[in-house]
Formats: structure tokens, C-alpha cells, sequence
């Protein structure tokens, strides 16, 4: 597929994975110790596509800084950098210069096994002028709902739709394939939604959109909960991405007492772990984390250089790089903690708490 480029909408703020999203923006959020969007790269590259446009604009220097022109990668990446968000179809036509032909779109915080191939094969087979991947749920309430027919004819599309009047279950999975003819249909000069208002337009007009319904792996990352389950479904290998679910990552080889670990866990490089505290299950250290002794870490995720005291007790929480946990202090399930906070020694912090430096 070297002829089709990729354009992933990376522009958002991520305004409910805050306070994590204070340091880091959304697509930089690691999965198992990579930032998503280097996964996602990941995925392109083993499809074959290896030009990529990456629409961003809320803390764009995390991003140039990683991939650079892309050449590290295998891949050429083409920035455009929002000055205010366009929407997720001003996006597009903002950057409609460097689109020479048939086109992905990715909604930037999705996590999926659908196979782009298929997708392809399947748009071709069609012919219309866009083919949009869709999942089945069982509340679509949070999604764009998009009705079809049994040849996968779309007839509407519903951006979240109220509770209870969705008009169907199968709902916007943020992958589409459009030609480039969809740009002529997007106005240029002011932020506009493709959900809201580009592809009902596309279908008022007549132009063809196709749903390809597929039962793969998909989360929407942008909540601290799917965040969590995310990583439960990688480490458990339910969503394939690490190479064998068990004990994996580079502080794994480095790990010389397994007492302390119950499966399935990721460890990053440098990790100290106290033979006496409990890691697991389902938690990732990121690099140079630190377990203190009697300490107990379960169903969580831990950045970059987190140290958690003597007999503290961290549970179904997200802690950013440099987070402190204090000795005999308790994060209750459910937390997020940014960068760099301190929690004071033997504190209990309540279930669903975000704390953070900034107010
Ligand atoms: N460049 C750019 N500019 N990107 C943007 C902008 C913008 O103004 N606004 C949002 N994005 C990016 C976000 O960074 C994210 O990657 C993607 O577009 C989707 O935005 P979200 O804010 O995550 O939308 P959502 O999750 O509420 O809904 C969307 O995704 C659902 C699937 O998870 C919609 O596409 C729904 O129809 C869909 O069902
Ligand atoms: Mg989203």
C-alpha cells in the first residue's frame, strides 16, 4: 500500500485523560512503555504505508521531537501544527497540499487490531468514496452512530447521539479510507467537524460512504479506564502487541527475584523491585521504577521514575513520570496522578482522585 499516505488526527487535548495530559499529549501517553503514537506508526509501517501527516496542535514539540522527518522509522512525516483546532475535518483540509491521492484517516487515540489490507481491499471492492471502519457496542452514546445497510450502504451518521435514541449500534470506529475528492467537500478557513458536519453533507450529496463492520480489538484510549483496560487486554494478549504475555519488557531480563511478581506484568528497563513487595497482576513499571519493600502494586501503570515507598499500596491507578507514593500511603483505585506529584507518606487518597501540581 506504498501509494496511500496516512493522516492522523493527533490534535486534541485530551481534556479526560488530565492531569496526565498536563505533561504529555494524548497520542505521547506510552502503552507498555511506547508512546501510542509510535505504535501506531508501528502499525503503518507493517501495512506498508510509510507516508504519514500528522495533523496536530496541542503540545506538537513532544511529537516533532520523537519522529523527527520520520527517516528513523522507515517513514516520511509531514507536520501541520494548528494554531486553534480546526475539528477533526478542518484538520484535514489543512493539510489538503500534501494529498496526492486515496487516503487513511486516524483518529490518533485508538487502539485496534483491524488489519488495513482488508480495509483496503474492502474500499476497492465498493468503490465509493470513503469506507469508514465500524465496531458494534452496546452504548453508542459516547460515539458516532452510523446506519447502513446489509451491502454496507451508509445512510446516516449520528455524532453522539442521546442516551436511548441512537438509531443503531454499530458506531465510528476513527479509521476511514476516503479519496481525495472528500477534501473538495470539507470548506476551508474555519474548524469544522467530519462527524457533525462533513460526512452527513457527503451523504445528503449523494456521494457513497461504505461501513466495513469488523469484530476486531478497539478501545477508545482517551479515558483513564479504557487507559486501564487497555493495558489489562495487552498484557493478557487479548490485543496483540507485546511478543509473549507473561513477565516481558527489558527490566524483565533484568529482574532476578520473581517472587515479589504475579503475572501478567511489564517491566521497563531499570526497575528496582523489593523481593518483599507485590507487583501484579496487570501492571506496567515504566523505566527506572522503584517498589519499595512490603509495597503492593496491582492493575496499574506506572511511567517513567516512579518510586513507591515501604508497605505503600497503589491499586487500578495511573501515575505519571516522577511521581513520589510515600511510605504506607494507599492511592485508592481509580486515581490519576501527573507528573512529579508527591504523595505524602501514609496519606489515603480517595478512590477516583486526580492530583496534581496544577490546579
Ligand atoms: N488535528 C486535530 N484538530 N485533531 C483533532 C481535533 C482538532 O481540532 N479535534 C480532535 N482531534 C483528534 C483527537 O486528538 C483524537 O485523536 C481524534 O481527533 C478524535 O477526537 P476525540 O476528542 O477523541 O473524539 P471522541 O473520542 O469523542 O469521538 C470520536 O471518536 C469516536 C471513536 O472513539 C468521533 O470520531 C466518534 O464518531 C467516534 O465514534
Ligand atoms: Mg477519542
Amino acid at each position: 500500500m506504498a501509494d496511500v499516505q496516512a493522516i492522523i488526527l493527533v490534535g486534541g487535548e485530551g481534556t479526560r485523560l488530565r492531569p496526565l495530559t498536563y505533561g504529555t499529549p494524548k497520542p505521547m501517553v506510552p502503552i507498555a512503555g511506547v508512546p501510542f503514537l509510535a505504535r501506531s506508526m508501528e502499525r503503518l509501517y507493517e501495512a506498508g504505508i510509510t507516508d504519514v501527516i500528522l495533523a496536530a496542535g496541542y503540545m506538537p514539540k513532544a511529537i516533532t521531537d520523537y519522529f523527527g522527518n520520520g527517516s528513523r522509522l522507515g517513514m516520511r512525516v509531514t507536520y501541520a501544527i494548528e494554531e486553534t483546532p480546526l475539528g477533526t475535518a478542518g484538520a484535514l483540509k489543512n493539510v489538503a497540499q500534501h494529498v496526492t491521492g486515496r487516503f487513511f484517516v486516524f483518529n490518533g487515540d485508538i487502539l485496534t487490531s483491524l488489519d488495513l489490507r482488508s480495509m483496503m481491499e474492502y474500499h476497492e471492492s465498493k468503490g465509493g468514496s470513503g469506507t469508514l471502519h465500524l465496531i458494534r457496542v452496546p452504548d453508542p452514546s459516547a460515539f458516532g452512530c452510523v446506519v447502513h445497510d446489509d451491502q454496507g450502504a451508509v445512510s446516516a451518521f449520528v455524532e453522539k447521539p442521546a442516551p436511548g435514541a441512537a438509531p443503531c449500534n454499530d458506531v465510528n470506529a476513527g479509521t476511514y479510507l476516503l479519496e481525495r475528492e472528500v477534501l473538495d467537500a470539507i470548506p476551508g478557513g474555519r474548524a469544522v467537524s467530519i462527524e457533525r458536519e462533513t460526512f452527513p453533507k457527503l451523504i445528503a450529496s449523494g456521494k457513497r460512504l461504505y461501513a466495513f463492520v469488523t469484530d476486531d480489538y478497539w478501545i477508545d484510549l482517551g479515558r483513564p479506564e479504557n487507559y486501564l483496560t487497555a493495558h489489562r487486554d495487552v498484557l493478557s494478549g487479548l490485543m496483540p502487541l507485546l511478543v509473549e504475555p507473561g513477565i516481558t519488557g527489558d527490566g524483565a531480563r533484568e529482574l532476578r527475584d520473581k517472587r515479589s511478581i504475579v503475572e501478567p506484568v511489564h517491566l521497563d528497563a531499570g526497575t528496582s523491585i523489593d523481593p518483599t513487595a507485590t507487583v501484579g497482576p496487570n501492571v506496567v513499571l515504566g523505566r527506572g521504577c522503584w517498589i519499595g519493600a512490603g509495597a503492593v502494586v496491582r492493575e496499574s501503570v506506572l511511567w517513567d521514575d516512579v518510586r513507591v515507598g515501604p508497605q505503600a499500596v497503589v491499586e487500578e491507578s495511573i501515575l505519571a513520570s516522577g511521581v513520589r507514593v510515600g511510605a504506607g500511603a494507599r492511592i485508592g483505585a481509580g486515581s490519576v496522578v501527573g507528573h512529579g506529584y508527591t504523595v505524602e507518606d501514609g496519606l489515603e487518597v480517595e478512590e477516583g482522585s486526580r492530583l496534581s501540581d496544577r490546579s
